[in-house]
């Protein structure tokens, strides 16, 4: 198929090189062009240098950038994806964004006739790497069944979870989930390292009962050496907690706990832990 993909970042480097690595074609943009140069080194396929004109012709379009304003500045306007797009074709948004956004260029893309599907990614760079992201996908039936055999050489879970706005939607319960457990795990292994245990001993025995999660399993022993120096960065995390937060007090869905952490990693930014991994939150209870 001929595909384009906009923002070649940790996130997007690797699913673009998925979808190239297929045997599709694909044509990408990415606002500082050296990238997109190593990309097309790497694998082939053109590059351009405006969305717009990236956009042109493809059946699919993918973007993975950064946060609302840059999802309108990809997305909309004279240089824009939607610019460039034809009718039938299907714009894919991985950025991890807001419901809101989603529904507004949804609107726009309805608009020219254009499919729009919100799918943010969980996983992480190494999901990426080794195409095993899972995508939650908001969106309407016909724009997903075209997309999702495509998203499949990167997502080994995707997902239609409702109209527009619902794969955001899922995506905030996630970073949701993962604020409570981050912090719960920081506290029962600072517990356990003051109380003078053999902290990763301990780790090893709870980790096979109902305390057990990925985070126990992937993170205990790092946090416990005090090393966040990789994974998901707390800048990511509060500029995912702050759309959490913003639609909780919308909706009048009570976030006392995600508040609280949102605080605590505000702290960790303080100490200069903004691209600390999310798992620095025991830093404030190792070293108070
Ligand atoms: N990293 C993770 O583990 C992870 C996991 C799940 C979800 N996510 C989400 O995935 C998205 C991307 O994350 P990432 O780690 O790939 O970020 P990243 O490495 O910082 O890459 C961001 C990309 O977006 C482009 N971009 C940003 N703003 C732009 C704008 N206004 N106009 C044009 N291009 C723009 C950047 O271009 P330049 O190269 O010019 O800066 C870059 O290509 C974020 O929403 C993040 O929350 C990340």
């Amino acid at each position: 198929m001929k595909l384009a993909f906009l923002g070649l970042g940790v996130m997007g480097y690797p699913m673009a090189g998925h979808l190239a690595k297929a045997g599709h074609d694909v044509t990408v943009y990415n606002r500082t062009a050296a990238k997109a140069e190593a990309w097309v080194k790497e694998h082939g396929g053109a590059r351009r240098a405006s969305p717009a004109e990236a956009a042109e012709g493809a059946a699919i379009v993918f973007m993975c950038v950064g946060n609302d304003d840059d999802v309108r500045a990809v997305a909309a306007g004279d240089k824009g994806a939607l610019a460039g797009m034809r009718s039938g074709a299907v714009l894919v948004d991985h950025t991890t964004a807001s419901a809101e956004v989603a529904r507004e260029v949804h609107a726009a893309a309805a608009a020219t006739g254009v499919g729009f599907l919100d799918a943010p990614v969980s996983g992480g760079q190494a999901g990426a790497v080794n195409g095993r992201l899972t995508v939650m996908v908001g969106g309407d039936e016909p724009a997903f069944r075209t997309a999702e055999p495509v998203m499949r050489h990167y997502g080994q879970a995707v997902t239609l979870m409702g109209p527009s706005g619902s794969g955001q939607l899922t995506k905030m319960v996630n970073q949701i989930l993962l604020a409570g457990l981050i912090q719960g795990l920081a506290e029962g292994l600072n517990f356990a390292v003051r109380v003078g245990l053999d902290a990763k001993k301990a780790v090893e025995v709870i980790s096979k009962g109902a305390a057990q999660s990925w985070q126990l399993e992937n993170r205990a022993a790092t946090m416990l050496d005090g090393k966040f120096d990789f994974g998901f960065a707390v800048d990511w995390m509060r500029k995912d907690l702050s759309i959490c937060l913003a639609e909780a007090r919308r909706r009048k869905a009570a976030l006392p706990v995600t508040a609280l952490v949102d605080q605590f990693y505000e702290r960790v930014q303080e100490r200069g832990g903004s691209r600390w991994d999310t798992s620095a939150l025991i830093h404030l209870l190792a070293k108070p």
